[in-house]
Formats: C-alpha cells, structure tokens, sequence
C-alpha cells in the first residue's frame, strides 16, 4: 500500500487515541468519540435517503426533508444514552430538550444536517456541533468547551477541537476516524472567497468589499453548503467564508449558536478568526436560540480587511 490512510504499516492514529494523547478531559473525549459515531448513522441515513418531503415545516419556515428530522432523531436519541449530555439544543427543535438525568456535564447544540437542500445534487453536506459547559445563553467565548464538524463528501472527514488545536479526520473503510491533519495552521492570507446570499441584496460597504477582493484575484469557491464551505477554507489553509448582512435581512441568514460558534471555535483554534463585521462572533451573546448573526470568518488579513470595510 502507499502513503497515507490506507497504509497499516504506519502508526495509525484513531481518534479516541489522539484525544488521549492531547490530553482531552476524560468525559469530554468520550462524548466527543459518540459523537463522531453518531456521524455514521447519520451519513447511512443519507445514503438511504428517499427524499420524500416529511410535509411539515421547522421553526424557520423552510421545508423540511425527511432528512433533517431523522439526523436530528439519530442525534438525540444517541445522547440521550451517553451519559454526558444534560441538554440538547437542535436546530430541528423549538426547544431545548432535557436529556440524561439532569446531573450531566455538557448541554450540545447541533445543525444536525446542514445544506441538506444540496442532497439531490450529490454536493457535500454535513453536521455541526457545539459542546458547551454552561447555559447557551451567554457568549461562546464563556461555555463552549468543544466544537466538531462531520463533511459526508467523496469522503467522510471529521474536524474537532476541544481548545487544543484543530484537527482533521478521515472515516477510513474498516470505519475508524482515523487522523489526517493535525493542529491545522491557517495561512495570515488565503486566495479563496465564499461570498453568501444574493449580490443585490448585499449592503454597499460588503459589495466593496467584495468587488476588492475580486481585485485582488480571489477565486470564487461557493457550494450553498457552509460545512464544506468552511472546510475548503479551513483546509486550503486559508481564505473567506462570509455570509453578510442582506438590505432586508441585517443579522444575515446562519444561526449563531447552531453553526457560527462552532465553526468559529474550530477556526480561531486554526489561527483564523470569525466576526460579524465588528464584533467577535465568540463575544456575541446568544439571547435566542435561532439569532442569527452575518459572517466574516477566514484567514486573519481577509477578515481584518473585512472589519476595515464595515467600520
Ligand atoms: P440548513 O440546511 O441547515 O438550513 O443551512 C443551509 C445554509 C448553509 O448550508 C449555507 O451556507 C446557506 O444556507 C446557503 O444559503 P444560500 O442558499 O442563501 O446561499
Ligand atoms: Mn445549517
Ligand atoms: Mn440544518
């Protein structure tokens, strides 16, 4: 065999064992290790998938597949039974729901299909989680404690970050996450940009910024799914990923505590940083469980140059 994943004769390491060596919390790796197999199941989900809508709406008034709903039943029914999770907060839910006993340590927040409008189109989609210690009505900076991502591409690749790095990893055949990259370093300037929501819409400072981004050769990476959206920048080591304010809609489209905190974390252990035009998306106190914030989330120089055309 060659280089890489498939190669046994190499030091493997899986994610329990990094988690371990990283000196991850015991509960905390535990809960984190469930999580990522949880991804499993859904990703089965998926491929099972027939599509049919489930004939009812969410919370946010858009259609829902049947897809979103049995991610979401996966997710918290597996939680319920880990015995680490006090609380769960779904993008799926009107609520939040209690689990556990009550006496548990962590309460999670999950997108547990994000841009599962993309599935009959064969792009990637994905979930997103956060892990917090405390209420998640407060700022991310304040109780999350871990963040995770699972992308069901060509490949399966899960990233987390329990405040010790970011790190990537690959679902491999025998079906162990097994380690890709570690402690990913994001570049202080990328060459990529994902720019969301209608060019029409955008208020005039976003578009100038936009259009010097252009100037500046950025390349346009967009595929309407912010998990692998966020991965190529995180992956790439580097670049922009934004969902602005629109005329009609000033917070944006994306929920705070779903996906931008999460995403946030991860990126801000890369070297990256994520602000909503002014302040620290980790600052942003989440009053509501579906607020919505813009974006400006990447490499340090584009968000910076960001922040000076919004100020
Ligand atoms: P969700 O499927 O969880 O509702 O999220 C969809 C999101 C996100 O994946 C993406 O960044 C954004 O919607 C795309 O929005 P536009 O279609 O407006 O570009
Ligand atoms: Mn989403
Ligand atoms: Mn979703």
């Amino acid at each position: 065999m060659g280089e890489g994943i498939g190669d046994y004769t190499k030091n493997i390491v899986d994610l329990r064992r990094h988690m371990w060596g990283a000196g991850v919390e015991v509960e905390l790796r535990r809960l984190i290790w469930q999580i990522a197999v949880v991804g499993k199941y859904i990703s089965a989900k998926i491929h099972e998938a027939n599509r049919k809508q489930a004939g009812f709406k969410n919370i946010y008034g858009e259609e829902q597949l049947s897809l979103d709903r049995g991610a979401d039943d996966i997710l918290k029914n597996q939680l319920q039974f880990s015995g680490f999770v006090r609380q769960y907060a779904s993008e799926e839910q009107d609520d939040i729901i209690k689990i556990g006993s009550g006496s548990e340590k962590y309460i999670v927040t999950a997108d547990p299909l994000d841009g599962s409008s993309l599935v009959d189109t064969n792009l990637a989609i994905g979930t997103i989680i956060g892990i917090h210690k405390e209420s998640v009505f407060d700022t991310g900076k304040k109780t999350m404690a871990a963040a995770l991502y699972i992308t069901y591409g060509p490949l399966i690749t899960m990233v987390y970050s329990a405040g010790c790095g970011a790190h990537e990893f690959v679902l491999n055949r025998e079906g162990e996450y097994v380690l890709a990259q570690e402690n990913i370093r994001l570049k202080e300037k990328g060459s990529i940009f994902s720019p969301g929501g209608l060019r029409r819409d955008w208020v005039p400072q976003h578009l100038k910024f936009i259009e010097n981004l252009e100037k500046e050769g950025y390349k346009l990476r967009y595929s309407g799914g912010f998990v692998p959206d966020i991965n190529q920048v995180l992956i790439k080591k580097g670049g922009l990923f934004t969902y602005p304010a629109l005329q009609k809609s000033p917070n944006g489209k994306l929920r705070l505590l779903f996906e931008l905190q999460p995403m946030a974390f991860i990126m801000e252990q890369a070297g990256g940083r994520a602000t909503d035009g002014r302040k620290d998306i980790m600052t942003i106190k989440v009053e509501k469980l579906d607020q919505c914030s813009p974006i400006y989330i990447g490499s340090s120089t584009e968000v910076q140059m960001a922040e000076q055309f919004l100020s």
